[in-house]
């Protein structure tokens, strides 16, 4: 039961959905629901082509690479779900999102595993990717930099005091601009730019639906950390926002090693140098979400980025936009306080 000076981040597993206490999340579940799309939808049959015969070997490497990080990432996002977030933020409407969050994962990582089985047909070559947490090194770079997160909060069955709610709120910060925000943002960098040379329709259409969940997923935690900075303002000191500008440096340095790796074989218009521009300019952008001054001052070098800032993604080459809703009917509101 929760009272008039309750908290988002007190401790408990609070059940009151009436008076609701925040509406913002209640509606937040809501859209996902009509957002919904299936695996089953995308079609590949173009990619086995290009892969077959229009990908250069840097071309190939790149997406090896890319396939591999893809394998393992929206299973830590998810693990992370429910080990740290549903735990902690005590409130039965955001905890609707956050269930809602978990099966959007498990629709990633279906997608991914679905991708996988298409692009690598030979079973060794697909065992590989599985296992590249264990064995490419700038993969395994970007899991350690995860599981360091997520162990950062594993002992904390509550979060009482205000250093465990910092710690909390570093985590959910880390997951959503970092990983979501970040470490997934570059990843769909690599498709656009692919699908801008004409290569992998399939896996950039599939990418649609993820990367506009991912930009909600984002928006759900910006949210919550705006909510508990205006019920408990004091967590928001100098020392978190420096807490959170290493974080995203650390985040930026770790993907420009899978840059670098990403791109080693030299792919013709795709340079490290651009991509660490974009990098720290995604990172600006995270910053100014949570309302905290910008600190890198890069712009974004990637023209073929600009169409994918907008929720609602149309392309040309796609047969339908991905703003398709799955049938709900009638109005189900009840949205006032009872
Ligand atoms: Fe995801
Ligand atoms: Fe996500």
């Amino acid at each position: 039961m929760n009272t008039p000076t309750s908290h988002l981040l007190d401790p408990g597993f609070d059940l009151t959905l009436r008076p609701m206490r925040y509406p913002q999340f209640y509606e937040m579940y809501r859209d996902a629901i009509r957002n919904t799309w299936t695996v089953e939808e995308v079609d590949f049959s173009l990619d086995v082509n290009d892969l077959k015969h229009k990908l250069g070997p840097a071309e190939r490497h790149l997406i090896e690479r890319l396939v591999a990080f893809f394998a393992t990432g929206d299973s830590i996002v998810s693990n992370n779900l429910v080990l740290n977030l549903y735990q902690h933020i005590n409130a039965p409407e955001a905890r609707m999102y956050l269930s809602r969050q978990l099966y959007e994962e498990a629709l990633h990582v279906q997608f991914y595993l679905t991708l996988l089985d298409t692009y690598l047909p030979d079973q060794n070559a697909r065992a590989k990717a599985f296992d590249a947490i264990e064995n490419i090194p700038s993969i395994r770079a970007k899991a350690a930099f995860c599981f360091k997160w997520i162990d950062s909060l594993q002992g904390l069955k509550r979060i009482e005091t205000r250093e465990q709610r910092r710690q909390f709120l570093l985590n959910l910060i880390c997951f959503a601009a970092c990983i979501e925000g970040l470490f997934f943002f570059a990843a769909f960098a690599y498709v656009y730019y692919l699908r801008s040379r004409g290569l992998l329709h399939g896996l950039a259409a599939g990418t649609n639906w993820v990367f506009r969940d991912e930009s909600c997923h984002m928006a759900f935690a910006f949210e919550v950390i705006s909510t508990a900075r205006k019920e408990e303002p004091e967590l928001f000191d100098e020392e978190l926002g420096r807490e959170v500008v290493r974080m995203l440096e650390e985040a930026v340095e770790c993907e420009m090693q899978f840059a670098d790796d990403v791109l080693s074989g030299g792919v013709a218009g795709l340079s490290t140098r651009d991509m660490r521009q974009y990098l720290q300019y995604c990172a600006d952008q995270r910053l100014a979400q949570l309302g905290m001054p910008r600190h890198f001052g890069s712009t974004n070098p990637f023209g073929f980025m600009d169409l994918q800032d907008v929720q609602e993604v149309t392309n040309f080459f796609e047969r339908r936009v991905s703003a398709y809703q799955v049938g709900v009917q009638g109005e189900v509101a009840f949205d006032a306080a009872f």
